[in-house]
């Protein structure tokens, strides 16, 4: 077993355009024609146990580079030293995959010993059961996810769902709960934690507040509008403001038109069907969210997943679906659309936006990106995944995107051309049949969006997000942890592996009044279980740092320094 660590190294390199390249910096190597892309997988030039993922190297240049001038327009002069761009994906070490798997090997076994006490009437069944007199009737919630459920999930389920009883920004208080029976039933204990420092939530600039113009501007909105709109678009909840969100929001991206949604789940899951269909084809990168996963169900396009930003995969099956065409018939397929993430908020990973787009331009598809996360944290001027490679919006066929994460607010948005976007008020359900988005969110987005666009402390958010970033993810591989993902994310997910150990650093550093997002199997693989932090602009260096040291002791007495160790 060889000690690696993955990692995909983009150099920085100019589009001119047309889909192909000019070098900027990089090694002999390179490949300057992008429809050129080179093995994906292979593992070129192993230096000091660090293998380098070559294949991803083609077709980028991270920006630096475009601008958006005073306008709000993009332009690409003032071209800034385009800085290092990588992503690393340790695999599991040996030994903690091992360990892991004994771990579930065990509670799997006492699982099935203490259903069988259930089924005997020994121990009681808390967990939802069958009624009596449905006994007849095929079980509607037997399932392996109820196994779990009962046997494992149960047993650290205090480690999820804490309520939350303040604003979700820096620091927050958290309802302080106990349970009597290994979590089936957890009550509040009527005390808070108070002012507990915030690593989970997706508030990367700052904007969950309840002070300040955002806060004050959404009151005033609330005092004319009310809350809710009780109507559709097309009905009588076509409000003035929707109609202002939707334009300032296509003038920020910089497109022609945009269409705003009451939330963000549904802006994927109603409008992927609006756009795909029977014998249309979607290329999906394996670790897109869930609404992106039921959108593409729902839509009744035929589906095939390609790995992880994995431009060679995806290659491959574009090449397959064009010489093939769809399965018995071998007719061309009507339309075949690649979706993808800006940054995916388990790994921490930025796709290889370029990479897509001169796969799209070479075999004529189109491309769906889901800026959820990307929206705000990425970019010069916050303008997302294309402002940070320095392509411009257009080149993207369908921008998806929510206010949820960097804006504080909710909702999501699609933006493209006005073809598009006319197209879609008329077809996609939730445009359609779904109450329209509260007017208060909408006045968050407006002044988020202001702020960010408009003023120096909204660069300044920018730029403490990345600063905050950058420290955070560096001084955890310094403590010997290993972190997945981008050197510019700021969602930074660090490796724990063991679910004992998960719920152990979640519970530890709540005790050392820090509140952290644990995720284990099923939510990642099996050996895969973290931690996953995200920073914000709002965190202070003293609140960095506390965190840091608290990490620091959960790292001692759990050993999560995981990383340049063979056996973990
Ligand atoms: C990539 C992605 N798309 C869509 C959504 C759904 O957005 P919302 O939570 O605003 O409904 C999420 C939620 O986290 C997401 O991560």
């Amino acid at each position: 077993m060889v000690y690696i660590t993955q990692k995909n190294v983009y150099d920085c390199d100019v589009s001119d355009g047309n889909g192909i390249i000019t070098k900027q910096t990089g090694d002999e190597n390179f490949n300057h024609d992008m429809t050129n892309l080179k093995e994906n997988n292979t593992y070129h030039g192993k230096r000091n146990g660090v293998v380098k993922r070559n294949g991803l190297k083609n077709g980028t240049k991270k920006n630096g580079g475009l601008k958006h001038d005073t306008n709000g327009k993009i332009n690409n002069n003032n071209r800034d030293e385009p800085p290092k761009f990588q992503e690393e994906f340790q695999p599991t070490p040996l030994a903690s995959a091992i360990i892991t798997y004994i771990v579930y090997g065990i509670l799997t076994m006492f699982g099935f010993f203490r259903d069988f006490l259930r089924r005997n009437m020994i121990e009681k069944n808390f967990a939802a059961v069958e009624a009596a007199d449905m006994k007849d009737f095929v079980p509607l919630y037997a399932s392996f996810e109820s196994f779990y459920t009962r046997n494992v999930y149960g047993r650290i389920c205090d480690c999820f769902n804490r309520p939350i009883c303040s604003v979700p920004g820096t620091s927050i208080d958290i309802v302080e709960r106990k349970t009597s029976n290994c979590g089936w039933f957890i009550e509040d204990t009527g005390n808070t934690h108070k002012n507990v420092i915030n690593l989970g939530s997706y508030n990367y600039l700052g904007f969950a507040e309840n002070n300040g113009v955002c806060a004050e501007e959404a009151v005033q909105t609330a005092k004319k509008y009310g809350v809710g709109v009780a109507s559709t678009r097309q009905e009588v909840g076509n409000l003035d403001i929707h109609e202002k969100t939707e334009k300032e929001w296509a003038k920020f991206l910089d497109v022609e038109d945009c269409m705003i949604y009451g939330m963000g789940f549904a802006t994927n899951s109603t409008n992927i069907p609006a756009l795909v269909g029977k014998g249309c084809l979607i290329l999906s990168d394996e670790l897109n969210h869930a609404s992106l996963v039921l959108g593409c169900r729902l839509s009744g396009a035929n589906v095939k997943v390609f790995k992880h930003n994995n431009m060679q995969d995806l290659e491959s099956r574009l090449r397959d679906a064009i010489a093939y065409g769809q399965p018995r018939t071998h007719r061309p397929w009507k339309k075949i659309l690649i979706i993808v993430e800006g940054i995916y908020s388990m790994e921490g990973s930025i796709i290889n936006l370029p990479g897509v787009l001169a796969l799209k331009r070479k075999y004529k598809a189109y491309v769906f990106l889901d800026e959820a996360h990307s929206i705000g944290a990425l970019g010069p001027s916050g303008r997302g995944v294309c402002e940070y490679f320095g392509i411009h919006p257009r080149e993207v066929d369908v921008m998806m995107g929510t206010f949820t994460k960097s804006f504080g607010s909710c909702g999501g948005y699609i933006a493209g051309t006005k073809a598009l976007v006319e197209h879609l008020r008329q077809r996609s359900h939730s445009g359609c049949y779904a109450t329209s988005m509260s007017p208060i969110p909408c006045q968050q987005v407006l002044s988020s969006m202001n702020i960010i666009a408009n003023t120096e402390e909204g660069k300044e958010r920018i730029r403490k997000l990345r600063h905050n970033s950058t420290v955070f993810r560096q001084k955890l591989k310094d403590f010997g942890c290993i972190v997945y993902g981008n050197d510019d994310s700021p969602v930074v997910p660090m490796m724990i592996y063991q679910p004992s150990k998960l719920a152990a650093f979640s519970r530890g550093m709540l005790r050392r009044g820090i509140a952290v997002v644990v995720v284990g199997f099923p939510a990642t693989p099996i050996v895969e279980s973290r931690a996953r932090f995200c920073l914000s602009a709002g965190l202070t260096d003293k609140q960095l740092a506390e965190a840091l040291d608290a990490i620091n002791d959960m790292c001692d007495s759990l050993k999560l320094r995981y990383a340049e160790k063979f056996i973990g």
